[in-house]
């Protein structure tokens, strides 16, 4: 079931701005085989109901799940050898979707945590598969605009035990906060500080050599209970390490939330979509601007203005799909209005005058049965049924 032939184009863009930094012919700055972990365990309690059932990591931005996204990221970035953390509840749905690496030219393991004790526990638990190995350790449910590769060179380059990324935020409790001196040193880490002293947040992608391993061993669980690497390189810098940071000039997204994701998968359409119409399109239909139509998709009586990605065997009639939509396979829309929304696979949108800025789940159903008009703005889990 995997694919990676849709890898972002800003990627691509990147990788050609930043082309591999050559000492002489042919000979890289990446001279290291530097390792992946990407963090696929948690609860994802943030996007229930979506994900009782399922891993946030696989929930779609525009039609691929975002799991897919970091990995191209890692691909792009020359990554080739990847740890994937996975819970005991959702693994074996990742390892079903993402497969053994090969679709993406990567070799990629799984490593169970028993439990989501913490960023830093994940490390513990990947130390056999990491060795003495640096890695990037990159997290699951996080988007960013731009490629990572030059970080790698920048932080392979340098001779610090660690890297971070840091953007700057509007609601910085809410995440892993750096204050940095005036020449851009790391002082201080805090992880979602009651009174932060800055807006710069730690971005989901670190850069560690094997001295991680110790700063972590040296930590105790947070007043959450959970092992931070946030205070694992805090400790770092107790220690007297240099911790090398670069603030992410792209847009960053962290996608646990609905409203996250929904921007995700805005950003993403909008930079990414291509037109590519696989499906049939009949001729009292208007299908305009960036659209993908998968094989087996009927667009019938309907209106479709992009950027808007409609996956394999999605029925459209009598409808209206507006800009910035992702509509998931075996879908079935009839006689609605759709706008800004996310729909998972095998999703049935009947009669609904307007639905916006929503996220429903796989074979869900919103029926509407009312004659009132009314726009709608819904988050549905999987396998629901909605009678409006
Ligand atoms: O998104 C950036 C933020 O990510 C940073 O600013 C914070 O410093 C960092 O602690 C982290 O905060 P979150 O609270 O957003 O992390 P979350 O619990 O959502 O977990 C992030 C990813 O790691 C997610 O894909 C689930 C996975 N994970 C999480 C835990 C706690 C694991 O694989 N194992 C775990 O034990």
């Amino acid at each position: 079931m995997a694919e990676a032939q849709h890898c972002f184009s800003i990627d691509i863009r990147l990788a050609i701005g930043c082309p591999l930094v050559s000492h002489s012919a042919g000979e890289s700055l990446m001279t290291t085989n530097l390792k992946g972990l990407v963090l696929s365990g948690g609860r994802g309690t943030r996007l229930r109901p979506l994900t009782h059932t399922a891993a946030k990591q696989l929930v779609p931005v525009a039609n691929r799940p975002i799991l897919f996204h970091v990995l191209d990221n890692l691909k792009n970035a020359g990554v080739t050898d990847v740890g994937i953390v996975i819970s005991p509840e959702t693994g074996n749905a990742i390892k079903e979707t993402v497969g053994d690496g090969s679709s993406w030219g990567m070799s990629i393991e799984y490593i169970t945590q028993s439990e989501p004790l913490g960023l830093a526990h994940a490390v513990k638990v990947a130390q056999p598969y990491l060795g003495s190995d640096s890695f990037v350790m990159y997290l699951g449910d996080n988007l960013i605009g731009s490629g990572i590769r030059n970080y790698r060179e920048k932080f392979e380059a340098a001779a610090a035990p660690a890297s971070i990324l840091l953007k700057e935020v509007d609601n910085p409790s809410n995440f892993g906060i750096a204050e940095i001196d005036q020449h851009k040193r790391v002082i201080r880490l805090v992880e979602k500080p009651k009174e932060p002293k800055s807006n710069l947040a730690l971005v989901g992608i670190y850069f560690f050599t094997s001295a991680i391993h110790k700063a972590i061993s040296k930590i105790s669980p947070s007043w959450r209970g959970e092992l931070e690497i946030t205070d694992a390189i805090q400790m770092l810098l107790n220690d007297g390490a240099e911790v090398l940071s670069d603030q992410v000039e792209s847009w960053w997204l962290d996608t646990g939330k609905k409203d996250d994701l929904l921007t995700a998968n805005t950003v993403v359409l909008d930079e990414w979509v291509k037109r590519q119409i696989d499906g049939e399109i009949d001729s009292k239909s208007h299908v305009t601007g960036r659209v993908r139509l998968g094989k087996g998709s009927r667009v019938v009586n309907s209106t479709v203005r992009g950027p808007v990605v409609i996956g394999d065997n999605v029925f459209v009639e009598n409808s209206f799909v507006g800009p910035f939509t992702s509509i998931g396979a075996g879908c079935r829309i009839v006689s609605s209005v759709l706008e800004h929304c996310v729909l998972l696979e095998n999703a049935r949108i009947d009669h609904v005058d307007r639905l916006e800025d929503s996220l429903i789940g796989k074979n869900s159903a919103v029926v509407k049965e009312q004659k009132n008009h009314q726009a709608y703005r819904l988050m549905i889990g999987d396998d629901s049924e909605v009678l409006l």
